[in-house]
């Protein structure tokens, strides 16, 4: 167990159980044990893989779509092109070169910002990005708001801190973690009068459910969507999550590749929870966007062409190379692996039209 496990069991024996919500936190952010504070988590020889770190189709497309939205905004002289949450980079690398080879103008016309709380990640940015030269800030509120905003974020609200509600008949219980004989375990904590949840969530959850929401993804919501609708603009978000308010326990952990238990290793598992997409586009229009989706990630890909920029790629391709190219498609798109689970959420002013991938 990293530093993280000590500190926060002699916080419990200090000051009693802590939210679920300030467990997740304390793992993913922690200033000094953080999971992403440090290292470099992504990839073969990390924890996970993401969409963009399984093939350079994925940025390009979402590049394209960045550089589309720039075009139907008027062309702007100048705009913010921000990323949260960036990884390794790849996304951007792949998104910068196709959208500078379709739309130069729009590449010549980006500032690039990127949103990375990781030391070791912003170097892994910087050194990748670095003809680009971005700015890095810590927080999104940083970014000037002088210029039209064209963001994108992949895997990024499912990092974001959850809080849990548990449901004991008519009284609503905050979800926290207790620390008794050596072992991390959940427990009720005390009762919520209002707990911050959607109607739907109210009325479907069950006696003894676990019900989720996560106040910074609907604070990300309402400021991108602000900041849209006073710059114009437009953002993508793709992530897990459903396409229904509902309830249930999706906080999970992941090592090496494999899942893990939530309170094996606090600090060196990513900790993860399933995105709210429905309650994410409803704070954004609440806050003066339009908001389209959820799409599910193979249908958003489909739509905005993938299959075109895939033939490309494996025309006149090493057989090896084809073979891989179709096995990126495969994990991308099918329904039995990221192309349901995954979704989009696009963001932009509104009266604006439906943009490419949401059309119908
Ligand atoms: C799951 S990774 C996704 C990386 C990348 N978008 C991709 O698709 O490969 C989450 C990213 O968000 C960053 N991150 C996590 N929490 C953050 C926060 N609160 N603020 C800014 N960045 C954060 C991580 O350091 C990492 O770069």
């Amino acid at each position: 167990m990293s530093g993280l496990g000590p500190r926060l069991a002699a916080r419990i024996a200090a000051d009693g159980p802590i939210s679920v919500h300030d467990y997740m936190h304390a793992c993913l952010a922690d200033p000094d044990y953080g999971y992403y504070r440090d290292g470099v988590p992504l990839g073969a020889a990390g924890d996970f893989t993401t969409a963009p770190e399984i093939s350079q189709v994925f940025g390009e497309m979402l590049g394209l779509w960045l550089a589309d939205r720039w075009q139907a905004a008027g062309a702007p002289a100048r705009a913010a092109l921000v990323e949260l949450g960036p990884g390794r980079g790849t996304l951007m690398d792949d998104a910068l070169r196709a959208a500078a080879k379709a739309l130069p103008a729009f590449a010549a016309a980006a500032k690039l910002h990127l949103v990375e709380i990781s030391r070791s990640l912003r170097a892994v940015q910087g050194a990748k990005l670095a003809r680009a030269a971005p700015v890095f800030h810590d927080d999104f509120g940083t970014v000037p708001d002088d210029a039209p905003v064209f963001l994108v974020a992949n895997e990024f609200l499912d990092a974001l801190p959850v809080r849990q509600f548990v449901r004991r008949g008519p009284t609503w219980r905050e979800r926290v973690v207790t620390f008794a004989n050596g072992a991390f375990a959940f427990a009720d904590g005390p009762a919520v009068a209002e707990p911050p949840l959607s109607a739907t969530q109210i009325a479907d959850a069950p006696d003894g459910a676990v019900v989720e929401a996560c106040p910074a993804a609907l604070d990300i919501a309402t400021r991108v969507a602000r900041r849209i609708a006073k710059t114009g603009g437009a953002a993508l978000f793709v992530d897990y999550g459903t396409d229904r308010s509902g309830w249930g326990d999706t906080l999970q952990a992941v090592r090496r590749h494999a899942k893990a238990g939530v309170f094996d290793a606090p600090g060196e598992c990513d900790l993860t929870a399933h995105v709210d997409f429905p309650r994410f586009a409803a704070a954004a229009r609440a806050n003066g966007a339009a908001a389209f989706g959820p799409a599910t990630q193979g249908d958003f890909l489909r739509r905005i062409g993938i299959h075109a920029r895939l033939a490309v790629l494996a025309r006149g391709a090493a057989p090896q190379v084809a073979r891989n190219i179709s096995d990126a498609s495969r994990r991308l798109l099918d329904a039995g692996e990221m192309g349901t689970l995954f979704k989009v959420v696009a963001l932009q002013a509104p009266a604006a039209a439906a943009p490419p991938g949401f059309e119908g």
